[in-house]
């Protein structure tokens, strides 16, 4: 235990010397991000924009409390602009899910919103957009709209396309609504043209191929959007800011690249009615997850393209969008004259207060997006938006929250420092409580951390920084290294104890016992725990037996190709990463096929595998036939996992209280462990 306490000492004085580092509060930190800047007629406080997200928090087609909790409090987090998610603009947009904007009545809610947001000194702009025929849900969609009847790249829904008279009543219809939005307080509108919708359908000569004047040429194709801007104008006058989302580099062959961005975006500023530019990549088709990058990719991904497409409308401002998470990033993006705003989406659902905490030098109080795409995945499974490393997206006191004190204070045990007891516990030690947390590894994090190791992992990392920083503000006190017993918790007389001590994958239904008290087959973690300490080469094949479909299992297949000349993955599914948001499966599926991952779809693992000679038999789920994978020299499994409880009726008995938190209570995703440990934290 002594050990385990010096330990300890290290783990969070070297936190607390980066955190000296970093945190020393300087004006000038980031001249660039924190420079005004005049964008039409208005100028910006600073260069943080909130791009724009959906956020499914408007209800019945009106503007909610929670709707404009949530733009307000990134406002009063410091963002300089706010992009919202699409309104209903034109009067075909009939989704319940939207603020109908279209609609009269919509305009009290429409003011509630615009003064929420414009009296922190933000500018609010609506965006302006339909999915036309693009669509990620299953299914086709039989209300779709676009420019030809050609089929959507990913659910082939073919729309309805739409006629000369259709899409003269729809810009008239959009401009009559950035007039209503005007009216209502909003300083603006955002066209978005990028990400495969509407008015990427027109602009891409694949998905262009109308005969009128909407069509054609490159000039026929940016029409609908000349004709869009210039209505909004003769309407709303110059004051009023209007903005463009364009594709960048839709990934289609035969559509828009980026000298073909470069040409659409030079002749739709050219009249001078453009106020700012942004560039997006990706499409409703195999490129869809390049549009929300992920760390399997550079940081900034796009900046390189931004900054060759800037240089193509001098004198328009460009916003770079595109995992840009911290701030030193975001300034040497600006300094570097690629970009003239930066424009953050999830990173500012994570947090907030990010440009807040960014001017005031407090980088390590910032929540950091973790790029893990469930924000996403909540949003297209039509559930408001959330995040795995913010358990209050929308609460009224999101903006730099710090719980405030408990009723009565308490001594409180936590058992497991994985990310849901690591959030219970910095949360109940802020309140107030005195706080022991005992931890089996050497620093907090768990599981997490060990996915955090893996390719594409890193950024899952700042859950526990932040939490561990966190707590060693709050004097949370840590016992590492120790596997906590029911006697190490009762000698310590808490009125509380909270376990969270997480699960383990279950040993899979039909692998032969023996495998197991040979010690010839571990599970995906111990095998990731090992593996990531080899450097070299080991040849033959890798067989990973999948009953988990989550991304660290692919991410762990990625680390074994490096290791293996060969990897299977065989999973009993239909298909593999199915629990995985779309947008990061296309991404697993891209890599899986260049680097040469193999999948086998329906499959088990025979139990008459000989593993000694390196044969693993594949049984289909329905047939029963056999497939032999040769020079097997790994075989591992991810499973359901089983909470890890033993000995929890003697924890029980060590506190009058006790709470079973995130895996432990029930084996889920990393949002449930932390929206777990975050509800506990704040209740004890
Ligand atoms: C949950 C979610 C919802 C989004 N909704 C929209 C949207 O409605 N309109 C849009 O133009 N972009 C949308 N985007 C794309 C973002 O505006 C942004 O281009 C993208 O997330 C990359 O920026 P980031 O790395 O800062 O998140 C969405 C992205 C996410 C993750």
């Amino acid at each position: 235990m002594r050990h385990a306490r010096r330990r300890l000492r290290r783990d969070l004085s070297e936190s607390a010397s980066r955190a000296a580092t970093v945190s020393r509060p300087d004006p000038a930190r980031y001249p660039h991000l924190f420079a005004p800047f005049t964008l039409g007629a208005h100028t910006l406080r600073n260069r943080i924009a909130h791009a724009s997200m959906t956020t499914r928090m408007s209800a019945d087609r009106r503007v909610t409390d929670a709707l404009v909790r949530y733009y307000a409090s990134r406002a009063r987090g410091g963002a300089a602009l706010i992009v919202t998610e699409p309104v209903s603009a034109a009067r075909f947009q009939m989704a319940p899910q939207k603020v109908r904007v279209w609609d009269p009545d919509s305009e009290p809610g429409l003011a509630r919103w615009a003064e929420s947001v414009e009296r922190e000194d933000c500018r609010l702009l609506a965006q302006i957009q339909d999915p036309g025929r693009g669509r990620h849900e299953r299914g086709r969609n039989p209300d779709a709209v676009g420019a030809s009847a050609l089929p959507d790249d990913l659910s082939w829904t073919v729309p309805h396309a739409l006629t000369l008279g259709e899409v003269e009543r729809m810009v008239q219809d959009f401009a009559d609504s950035s007039r209503r939005l005007q009216r209502c307080g909003f300083s603006g509108v955002e066209l978005s043209a990028a990400h495969g919708h509407l008015f990427h359908q027109f602009l891409s000569p694949w998905m262009n191929v109308r005969e009128d004047r909407y069509g054609g040429d490159l000039v026929g194709r940016c029409r609908v959007l000349s004709d869009l801007v210039a209505a909004i104008r003769g309407v709303c006058g110059a004051s009023f800011i209007v903005g463009v989302k364009l594709p960048g580099d839709d990934g289609i062959a035969n559509s828009i690249g980026p000298a073909e961005a470069a040409l659409i975006a030079r002749h739709l500023t050219g009249g001078g009615a453009v106020d700012y530019l942004s560039f997006a990549q990706g499409s409703h088709a195999a490129s869809l997850d390049l549009h929300i990058p992920d760390l399997h990719g550079p940081r900034s991904p796009y900046v390189a393209l931004t900054r060759s497409l800037k240089a193509a409308v001098p004198g328009v401002a460009v916003m770079a969008v595109g995992l840009i998470t911290d701030p030193a990033e975001a300034d040497g993006i600006l300094a570097s004259g690629a970009a003239d705003l930066i424009g953050l989406g999830r990173p500012l659902v994570t947090d907030p207060a990010w440009a807040l905490k960014a001017a005031a030098g407090r980088e390590p109080d910032i929540r950091y997006c973790v790029s893990c795409n469930s924000c996403w995945a909540a949003i297209t499974e039509h559930r408001s938006i959330a995040c795995d490393n913010n358990p209050r997206v929308g609460l009224a006191d999101e903006v730099d929250w710090w719980p405030g004190p408990a009723p009565q204070r308490k001594r409180v045990v936590v058992v497991g420092t994985g990310i849901a007891g690591m959030e219970a516990a910095w949360i109940a030690a802020a309140r107030g409580h005195e706080v022991i947390a005992f931890g089996a590894g050497t620093a907090p994090g768990g599981k997490t951390r060990l996915l955090a190791a893996l390719p594409g992992g890193e950024g899952l990392s700042s859950i526990y920084d932040y939490q561990t920083l966190a707590a060693k503000k709050a004097r949370a006190r840590f016992e590492l290294g120790v596997r906590a017993t029911p006697e190490d918790v009762r000698s310590l007389g808490p009125d509380s104890v909270i376990v969270a001590c997480g699960a383990s994958m279950r040993w899979p239904h039909g692998f032969p016992n023996a495998w197991r008290e040979e010690g010839v087959v571990s599970d995906l973690r111990a095998c990731m725990a090992d593996l990531l300490g080899f450097t070299q080469l080991q040849g033959g094949t890798a067989v990973l037996f999948d009953m988990d479909a989550t991304e660290g299992t692919y991410a762990s297949a990625e680390l074994m190709r490096r290791l293996f000349d060969r990897v299977v993955i065989v999973t009993p599914r239909d298909r593999i990463a199915e629990d995985v948001p779309l947008v990061n499966r296309l991404g697993i599926l891209r890599r899986f096929a260049l680097q040469g991952i193999e999948s086998m779809t329906l499959g088990e693992i025979d139990a008459g595998s000989s593993l000694e000679s390196g044969v693993v038999h594949v049984r289909n789920v329905y047939t029963g036939a056999l497939t032999d994978i040769p020079d097997v020299v790994l075989l591992t499994y991810a499973t359901p996992r089983a909470p890890d409880l033993s000995g929890i009726d003697a924890f029980a008995s060590a506190a009058p209280e006790i709470h079973v938190i995130g895996d432990a209570y029930a084996p889920g995703s990393t949002m449930a462990a932390t929206a777990h440990g975050h509800r506990i934290g704040n209740l004890i």
